[in-house]
C-alpha cells in the first residue's frame, strides 16, 4: 500500500521541476491506436495510471517502450478488440480506448467503467455522442459492445461539456466519413493537446480548447513524435506546498496561462506570485487569508482536481473559506482526514464551511483518492509533528511522479514506507 512519514514545519523552497501531464498523456496513448504505426511521446510521466493504460495497449497487442521520459507505442498489426476487464475496472479513463478502437477497427468490447472513489461518473454523454456518429451499442452483463460498419460526421451538442466525452468522440471521429462538430465541448488544455497530437498524425481539427470544436475525418494516419504539456495540477499541487509552509518555490515547466484560476486563488490567499515564460514563483511569508469562495466549474473555471488541496491550504488560513464543488458529487472524502489532524469542516452536501485553525497536528491518515491523498501530504508539511499518509500507492502514485522526492529536494522531511 505506501505510506508517507511526514515530519511538519519546514519551510519549502528551491525549484522544482513540473512532469508531463497525466490527463493529457492517457488519451494520447489511447490516440496512438489510430495511425497503426509508430507515435513517439515525449515528456511522459512515470505514473501509475500511464502504467495501467500501457499494460492495456501490450495485452492488445501493441508494442510500447520506455526510454528516460519518451514512450514509443507501436500499433501496427490487428489488435485485439477486447479490452481486458480488470484494467477499465482500476482505471475509468480506460474508457477513452473506446473512440479509437471503434474509429480504427469498427468494434471494440470494453467493460462498464462504473462508479468511483469520487462519484457515479457515467458515461452516458460518451455513449450517445458514438451512437451518433453512427456506432451500434449494446449493453449487456457488464460490458459493453460497440460496432459499426462504418462512422459518419453529425452534429453533436454535449449536455455538459465532459473531457471524457470530448476526448472519445474526437477520438472516433478522426476517422468518420465527413464533419463532425462538438458544441459544448470541453475546452481544457488537455483536449487542445489531443487535438495537437491528433493533427500532427495527419487529423484535421479545429477549435479544442473551445467549446466548439470541428473535425474532418480522414482515412490515411502517418506516425507522429509529440511532446505532452506539463501537469496544471501538479503544479498548482507545489504551489500550495509552497504556500503552506510559508516558503519560497519556483516551478518550472509549467504553462502558466493553464493554471490562471489557481494563480487567481493563491494571489488572493496573500501569497505573492511571479510569472516569467515557463516558470512561476511564488513566495509567501505570512498565515494565508482565508479566501471567501472556492467554486469548482469545468476549465476555465477553477479545477475540482486542485479543490482538495486548496482546501488543505485553507484550514490553515485566516478566516472562513466556502468550498462547493460542483464537477463531483463526492469528493470531499479528504474532509473527514483533514478533521483528524484538527481542521474545522462542516460539510453540507456540495459545500464544505472551512474554518481557518492556527495549527494543524500530525495525524495518521488514509488517502482515500489520487487529490484528496496529495491533499493530506500537503496539510502534514504545514502540521506539528509527524502525518503518516496511507495508502500512497493506491492513489497519489497514479497522478505525481516522484511526489516525495520532489518535495524533500525543496526542503521536505518526507520519507516512503512501502509497506
Ligand atoms: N458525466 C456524466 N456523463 C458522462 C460523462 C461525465 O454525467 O457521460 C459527469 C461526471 O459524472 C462528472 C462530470 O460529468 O460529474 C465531469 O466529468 P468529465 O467527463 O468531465 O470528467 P472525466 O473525463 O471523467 C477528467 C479527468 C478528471 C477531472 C475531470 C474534470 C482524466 C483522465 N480525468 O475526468 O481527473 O477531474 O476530467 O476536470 O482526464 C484527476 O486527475 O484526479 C481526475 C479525476
Amino acid at each position: 500500500m505506501g505510506k508517507y512519514i511526514i515530519n511538519g514545519g519546514n519551510r519549502l523552497e528551491g525549484e522544482v521541476r513540473v512532469e508531463g501531464s497525466k490527463n493529457a498523456v492517457l488519451p494520447i496513448l489511447a490516440a496512438s491506436i489510430i495511425n497503426g504505426g509508430e507515435s513517439i511521446i515525449h515528456n511522459v510521466p512515470y505514473l501509475k495510471d500511464v502504467n495501467t493504460l500501457v499494460n492495456v495497449l501490450n495485452t492488445i497487442g501493441c508494442s510500447c517502450s520506455f526510454e528516460g521520459n519518451t514512450m514509443i507505442v507501436n500499433s501496427s498489426g490487428e489488435l485485439n478488440i477486447n479490452i481486458p476487464e480488470k484494467p477499465v475496472r482500476e482505471m475509468r479513463s480506460s474508457i477513452i480506448l473506446m473512440g479509437a478502437m471503434l474509429g480504427r477497427f469498427k468494434r471494440v468490447k470494453i467493460s462498464f467503467p462504473g462508479g468511483c472513489e469520487i462519484g457515479l461518473r457515467p458515461i452516458d454523454l460518451h455513449l450517445a455522442g458514438l451512437k451518433l456518429l453512427g456506432a451500434k451499442i449494446v449493453e449487456s452483463h457488464g460490458y459493453i459492445l460497440c460496432e459499426c460498419d462504418k462512422l459518419h460526421g453529425n452534429e453533436i451538442h454535449l449536455d455538459y461539456p465532459s473531457v471524457g466525452a470530448t476526448e472519445n468522440i474526437m477520438l472516433a471521429a478522426v476517422s468518420a466519413e465527413g464533419v463532425t462538430i462538438i458544441q459544448n465541448a470541453a475546452r481544457e488544455p488537455e483536449i487542445a493537446d489531443l487535438q495537437e497530437f491528433l493533427n500532427k498524425m495527419g487529423a484535421r481539427i479545429t477549435g479544442g480548447g473551445s467549446s466548439t470544436i470541428r473535425i474532418q475525418g480522414i482515412r490515411e494516419f502517418q506516425n507522429v513524435e509529440h511532446t505532452v504539456i506539463p501537469d496544471r495540477i501538479v503544479a498548482g499541487t507545489y504551489m500550495v506546498a509552497a504556500a503552506i509552509t510559508g516558503g519560497k518555490v519556483v516551478i518550472r515547466d509549467v504553462i502558466p496561462e493553464h493554471i490562471k484560476p489557481i494563480i487567481s486563488k493563491l494571489g488572493e490567499s496573500g501569497c505573492k506570485i511571479y510569472r516569467h515564460d515557463q516558470s512561476i514563483g511564488i513566495s509567501c511569508s505570512k498565515r494565508p487569508n482565508a479566501v471567501e469562495f472556492v467554486k469548482t466549474m469545468p476549465y476555465p473555471g477553477f479545477p475540482t482536481d486542485m479543490q482538495a488541496q486548496m482546501m488543505a491550504l485553507m484550514c490553515t488560513a485566516k478566516g472562513t473559506s466556502i468550498f462547493i464543488e460542483t464537477i463531483f458529487e463526492n469528493r470531499y472524502k479528504h474532509a473527514e482526514e483533514l478533521i483528524k489532524m484538527g481542521a474545522d469542516i462542516k460539510i453540507e452536501g456540495r459545500a464544505a464551511i472551512v474554518k481557518g485553525v492556527n495549527d494543524l497536528m500530525g495525524a495518521h491518515v488514509v488517502s482515500r483518492d489520487l487529490r484528496g491523498g496529495a491533499a493530506l501530504v500537503l496539510a502534514g508539511l504545514a502540521a506539528e509533528g509527524t502525518t503518516v499518509v496511507d495508502n500512497v500507492d493506491t492513489h497519489i502514485d497514479r497522478g505525481y511522479d516522484s511526489l516525495d522526492t520532489k518535495l524533500r529536494s525543496l526542503g521536505a522531511d518526507i520519507a516512503k514506507d512501502e509497506n
